[in-house]
């Protein structure tokens, strides 16, 4: 069998997003499976303990069963919990735990301090896409100053569940608003660095099959702009 070949720079391109076991690219704004694939197989070993406390529809949490880690996710929606559980009825043969609950993200009660291995996650970006339409502590709702405000709670709730010396990662893109662009990215990880993380990568990942790029491919000669194609993955120390 032919070995996985893991990402070894800091710029990251998937053109094929990857459709093996249960995933599917049809939860919108979902990520690649390579992403976690990545990131799993780099900071973590068997039988560590993963958090995603934006699971969507669970393309972490697949990751980490078919890789033998045991996970925790978390999502404000049940509608993509329901989602996730479903994708999670496979057998791969091993005693992977992998744990859904319907909290949010800012408040994860059930998890004690210092417990998780490894954070490997995915907000929403701010409210470019909706999840919910009026969904209380939905994310996905808020413009990106509220977002931070909110971002900031969700960051010092990681940190206190993360194990000290453990590594939090997660992806998040930019946005662009009257030809400007808002650099949500960079203003989410200063939270994270304000409430105590150390930066350990910034990462590139080239952006593909993005709907609003074919919205926008014919018209974009005529504009003074350019189209946003990448996000970034940080990762993130405590
Ligand atoms: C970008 S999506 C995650 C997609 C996921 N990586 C996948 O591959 O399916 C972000 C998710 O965050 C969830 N969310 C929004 N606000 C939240 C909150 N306060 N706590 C937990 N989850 C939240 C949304 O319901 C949505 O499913």
């Amino acid at each position: 069998m032919k070995t996985y070949e893991l990402q070894n720079t800091t710029i990251w391109s998937f053109p094929d997003r990857g459709n093996w076991a249960t995933h599917k690219g049809d939860y919108r704004g979902n990520w690649s499976p390579h992403i976690p694939k990545n990131l799993i197989l780099k900071y973590t070993k068997q039988n560590d303990l993963i958090l995603d406390c934006f699971a969507g529809s669970g393309t972490t949490l697949i990751e980490a069963k078919l890789l033998n880690r045991n996970a925790i996710g978390i999502d404000i929606n049940n509608d993509a919990l329901n989602i996730s559980k479903e994708r999670l009825h496979f057998d791969c043969h091993n005693s992977a735990k992998i744990e859904l609950y319907q909290c949010d993200a800012k408040k994860m009660t059930m998890i004690k301090d210092n417990s998780i291995d490894f954070i490997c996650t995915h907000p929403p970006y701010a409210n470019i896409i909706k999840y919910s339409k009026n969904l209380e502590n939905d994310l996905s709702l808020l413009d990106y100053k509220d977002f931070l405000l909110h971002i900031d709670k969700v960051s010092k709730e990681l940190y206190r569940v993360l194990k000290q010396g453990h590594n939090c990662s997660f992806m998040i893109g930019d946005i662009r608003k009257n030809g400007n662009v808002i650099p949500l990215a960079f203003n989410t990880m200063q939270v994270f660095l304000n409430n105590g993380f150390i930066l350990k990568e910034i990462i590139i990942k080239e952006q593909h099959n993005c709907g609003s790029t074919k919205y926008w491919q014919d018209k974009i000669r005529n504009l003074n702009f350019y189209l946003l194609a990448h996000e970034y993955i940080f990762i993130l120390s405590k």
